[in-house]
């Protein structure tokens, strides 16, 4: 594998999910994040997934996959990756400052990947001198049993660092999806709008929650319906989202819905905020009342 120490900023819901992902493949993976609280979530929830993986049969050596991993808390602690995934919040301000510092931090062969969800990877690119080794990688929610990565180019980066990351993606047993640098990529484009008609459904009283997600699934064959899969992503990052494409695309089918940015507002956010529209407490999500 050509990256021997990757980085991976941002340990949340993606972040944590990446790291464990890296720890399969590479010799040495140094996951930060400046919260202490998040940091501990990440390697308590990594832990329970080998556990999970290791008791099917996927994963030999969890321990060895737990060892492989550094936590650390400053950004300085990414010099010696060859590559780095950063996982932070949807806001391409606070992207673009944090490449600006890693920019500074690592070696000029270091290759950069964002995990962006509908932010222009080029625009994030243009933060630091390595256009040329800057491309996207987007992985799904939750990435230990998600088979996809999207691999995305720019108009700016070398071919040589796609196919290096697209190696990448296929030694952690996953299938590489080529995107250009579009708002959402594939997945997102098709799939955010439908998760806000969904929201849009149960504000003009189509059916309530557990109907909206009872029809998805079993009528149309979904893993989970939109509201669930809502709370599985985050309903600040879908708000967030949201913006950005309608921004982009100037279109009604893109703003987010009042529901979600009341949501948003009252901090339940979905399943890693313990309430959305479902309460994530028990061992089972239980729907609430919104009203
Ligand atoms: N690590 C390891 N094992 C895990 C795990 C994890 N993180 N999470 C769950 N599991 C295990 C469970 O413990 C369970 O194990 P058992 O078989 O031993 O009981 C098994 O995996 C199956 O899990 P569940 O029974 O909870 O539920 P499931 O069969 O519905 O599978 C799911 C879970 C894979 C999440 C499935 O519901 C699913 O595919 N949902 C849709 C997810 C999706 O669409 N993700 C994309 C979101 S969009 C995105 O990510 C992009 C963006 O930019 C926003
Ligand atoms: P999250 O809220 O679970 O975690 C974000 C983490 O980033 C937090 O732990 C926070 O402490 C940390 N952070 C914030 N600013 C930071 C900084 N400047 N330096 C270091 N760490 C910082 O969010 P998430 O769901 O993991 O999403 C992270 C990114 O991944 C977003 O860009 C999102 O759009 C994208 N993404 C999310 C999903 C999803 O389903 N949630 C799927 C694919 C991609």
């Amino acid at each position: 594998m050509s990256f021997k120490t990757i980085a991976v900023i941002g340990t949340g819901q993606m972040g944590a999910g990446i790291a464990q992902a890296c720890a399969g493949v590479a010799a040495h993976v140094i996951a930060i994040d400046p919260d202490a609280a998040q940091r501990e979530r990440a390697e308590s929830g990594i832990r329970k997934s080998l556990a999970k993986l290791a008791e099917k049969g996927l994963v030999t050596d969890p321990q060895g996959v737990l060892a492989r991993i550094k936590f650390a808390s400053h950004v300085d602690d990414a010099e010696p990756a060859d590559l780095v995934i950063e996982a932070i919040v949807e806001d391409l301000a606070v992207k673009r400052g944090l490449w600006e510092e890693l920019d500074v931090v690592c070696r000029p062969e270091t290759v950069f990947a964002t995990n962006t969800s509908s932010l222009s990877v080029g625009a994030q690119a243009e933060a630091t001198d390595r256009a040329d080794r800057f491309l996207g990688l987007h992985f799904f929610n939750p990435v230990p049993l998600m088979a996809l990565v999207e691999v995305v180019s720019t108009a700016e980066v070398d071919p040589q660092f796609v196919g290096r990351a697209t190696e990448l993606v296929r030694a952690m047993g996953k299938t590489p999806v080529l995107a250009q640098d579009t708002p959402g990529f594939v997945v997102n484009r098709l799939l955010v709008p439908y998760l806000l008609d969904g929201v849009r459904a149960l504000e003009s009283g189509v059916a309530g929650i557990a109907d909206i997600d009872a029809g998805m699934k079993l009528g149309a064959g979904h893993p989970m319906g939109p509201l669930m899969l809502l709370d599985f992503v985050g309903i600040d990052t879908v708000v967030r989202i949201a913006g950005i494409f309608h921004a982009e695309f100037k279109d009604e089918r893109h703003r987010a819905p009042d529901l979600l940015t009341r949501m948003v507002k009252a901090g339940t956010i979905g399943k890693k905020s313990g309430k959305g529209f479902y309460d994530w407490a028990g061992t089972e999500p239980v729907v609430r009342s919104l009203k």
